[in-house]
């Protein structure tokens, strides 16, 4: 269920701001990018087709929550444009997340986003209301997940192995908060190594800031991945 490819979180800006990072990669080298609510709110679903036709995939980080029947019509507008991953936020419900992937179709992934990793133990309990500890409500949403036919969850690399005993060994986990050896942790909370999160079991890295603020980021790119990849079979 691995993807060799880190994902790489296009957080900029504008549409340039991208142009002028991928032209830093040879031509021809296909990307797994990461399209968040900054992007596409300020390029339009332009972006993604401008990517695809680049030969790269696209994991569009939308996280939608809303009534089942506005995520179904909303995915199906996504699934024209061809993206290769999506996702929702799991606390809209089974029902909902069974109408996004009704909309979505079978060709593109569809994953949750548990609960968020910048909630904390404490807010999920004072705000939310939910009375159990955080790590029992992120696999009870992942639990939700796999029986609403989902592929997999957003989690914290930390998280892996008991999600994947929850549900299954091919329910995917996909984690941000990756920062190679002696990289800046920036406002990550809780990070791991690439190759750290391989033997704990990701089957997606997502990695941001250590390849866009890097000196050199296809070198910076090509070292993360090297070290994701390191010691597969
Ligand atoms: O720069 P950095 O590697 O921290 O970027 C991680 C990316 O993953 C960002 O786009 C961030 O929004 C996203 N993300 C995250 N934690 C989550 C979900 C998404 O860091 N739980």
């Amino acid at each position: 269920m691995c993807e060799a490819r880190p994902v790489i979180a296009l957080d900029f800006p504008s549409f340039e701001a991208v142009k002028q990072f991928l032209a830093l990669f040879p031509a021809g080298e296909s990307l797994y990018l990461k399209v968040g609510m900054e992007l596409y709110y300020a390029t339009g679903p332009e972006i993604v087709s401008y990517l695809k036709g680049l030969g790269h995939s696209v994991f569009l980080d939308l996280k939608l929550h809303d009534i089942p029947n506005t995520v179904k019509s909303a995915m199906k507008v996504l699934s024209h444009l061809g993206v290769d991953m999506t996702n929702v936020h799991a606390a809209g419900g089974v029902e909902m997340m069974r109408a996004a992937r009704e909309g979505l179709g079978k060709e593109a992934k569809l994953i949750a986003v548990t609960q968020l990793t910048s909630t904390s133990e404490e807010q999920m309990r004072d705000f939310q209301n939910i009375q159990t500890s955080l790590q029992e409500s992120v696999i009870h949403y992942a639990k939700k997940t796999a029986e609403a036919g989902l592929d997999g969850v957003v989690c914290s690399a930390q998280e892996v192995k008991l999600i994947k005993e929850a549900t299954s060994p091919d329910f995917i986990c996909l984690t941000p908060g990756i920062r190679p050896s002696g990289a800046a942790v920036g406002d990550q909370k809780r990070v791991m190594t690439p190759a750290d999160a391989y033997h704990i079991g990701s089957d997606y890295i997502v990695v941001g800031r250590p390849v866009t603020q890097a000196p050199d980021p296809v070198v910076a790119y090509h070292a993360i991945k090297d070290e994701w990849t390191q010691d597969w079979k």
